[in-house]
């Protein structure tokens, strides 16, 4: 028993749990998705496990990401990505829903999976399902070896390294790296996007890894405003844009591991029912980073103040305006919109994390949940 501890104690290398750890690890996790995959001044993208599929991404009419859990708000971002650079037509669907809907699914169609474990039944039921129908498959995984890359015809491994915690930190921001990668390379050989966008994109994601070392560096703030917030019984996570799977995967981290109910929307839908539940006891945590939907975001920032709900803003470092209307802010530094995703999420990952400890939650397994669910 005390050397079953001991050995824990040395593979949570220091840290108090592994969710810590893994957040902590993320520097290393994304540089180790991209390696030897980007050569940023030629705008190229060296994707090994696509080459023989690489027309069917050019020819295809549209894509098809299934997923379930934290792996689903990684498709989210990637329908934004692929979008903007591939140009092509992206549909992000939960794969326990997918499976169950006789889908329409075609010879030209390509369904991405996304599943960390490569071995979530309701995603490797969807897979089976769009293999079937003649459909060519994408897996992007975490663990080598597993079932879904297996049966893929083609894919990427994230490559995070082993993922402990049940809740999926580093495991999600290595999927978006991939989707970006995956993304860039599309766009490259189709066209898209100039080559010279791509080199400064390219080299932009290069950044990532010392730019999320700097966000961790909030975490003494985000312990504090965890102590601050920790008694709260509902909590809202507002985005807009590739941030709005931001906030759904913020406010899934809160209620997976401190149990405190909490939901994502886009801000702008605020208005149209989430607005009701704000008043003094509600914090409202806010991706309101400079991008394109930054004037817009304010604007929703200032709705929850005037009804007395508690603002938590993810602002770009330096942002003096958010600062005066938000009651606390935390700051990430600035990068291209695109990027904003990977970085966002590190303060979000550190508050839910730093709630559920001091709420006396079994943060590495919280109760109900299962690291891979390979049943229904
Ligand atoms: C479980 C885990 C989540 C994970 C989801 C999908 O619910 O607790 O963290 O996001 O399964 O898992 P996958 O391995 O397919 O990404």
């Amino acid at each position: 028993q005390e050397l079953e501890l001991e050995l824990e104690a040395l593979e949570k290398g220091g840290y108090e749990h592994f969710m810590l750890k893994e957040i902590h690890e993320q520097p290393r996790s994304i540089a180790n998705c991209m390696r030897g995959r980007i050569h940023a001044e030629e705008a190229r993208i060296n994707l090994g496990g696509i080459s023989e599929y690489a027309n069917k991404f050019l020819q295809a009419q549209r894509i098809i990401i299934v997923s379930c859990g934290t792996s689903w708000h990684a498709g989210l971002v990637g329908e934004y990505l692929i979008e903007e650079y591939a140009r092509i037509p992206v549909e992000v669907e939960y794969a326990s829903e997918f499976r169950y809907r006789n889908p329409i699914i075609g010879k030209d169609d390509i369904v991405i999976a996304i599943s960390q474990s490569g071995e979530t039944a309701d995603t490797m039921a969807a897979v089976e399902l769009a293999k079937k129908a003649g459909a060519t498959i994408f897996g992007i995984c975490n663990v080598v070896g597993s079932s879904i890359p297996r049966l893929s015809h083609a894919g990427m491994y994230t490559h995070a390294g082993p993922e402990i915690g049940v809740a999926s930190t580093k495991a999600f921001t290595a999927q978006v790296t991939a989707l970006s990668l995956l993304a860039l390379y599309i766009a490259k050989h189709k066209g898209s996007l100039p080559s010279s966008r791509i080199a400064t994109l390219l080299a932009e994601l290069q950044k990532t890894p010392d730019l999320i070392t700097s966000c961790l560096k909030s975490e003494p703030l985000v312990q504090l405003i965890a102590s601050e917030i920790k008694d709260s019984t509902n909590c809202l996570f507002l985005g807009r844009g590739i941030n709005f799977p931001v906030a759904l995967e913020g406010a899934l981290k809160l209620k997976e591991i401190s149990y405190i109910h909490a939901e994502g929307y886009p801000a702008a839908e605020m208005k149209h029912g989430p607005i009701a539940l704000i008043d003094e006891q509600m914090p409202v945590v806010v991706i309101a980073t400079k991008d394109s939907s930054y004037e817009k975001i304010i604007s929703n920032i200032q709705e929850v103040k005037a009804r007395k709900g508690k603002i938590i803003a993810i602002v770009t470092e330096g942002d003096t305006v958010i600062r005066d209307i938000a009651d606390y802010i935390i700051e990430i530094p600035f990068c291209e919109e695109a990027l904003t995703p990977i970085l966002a999420t590190i303060p979000l990952q550190l508050l839910s994390y730093h709630i559920a400890v001091m709420r006396g939650c079994n943060v590495d397994q919280p109760r109900n949940l299962a690291k891979s669910v390979t049943v229904e």
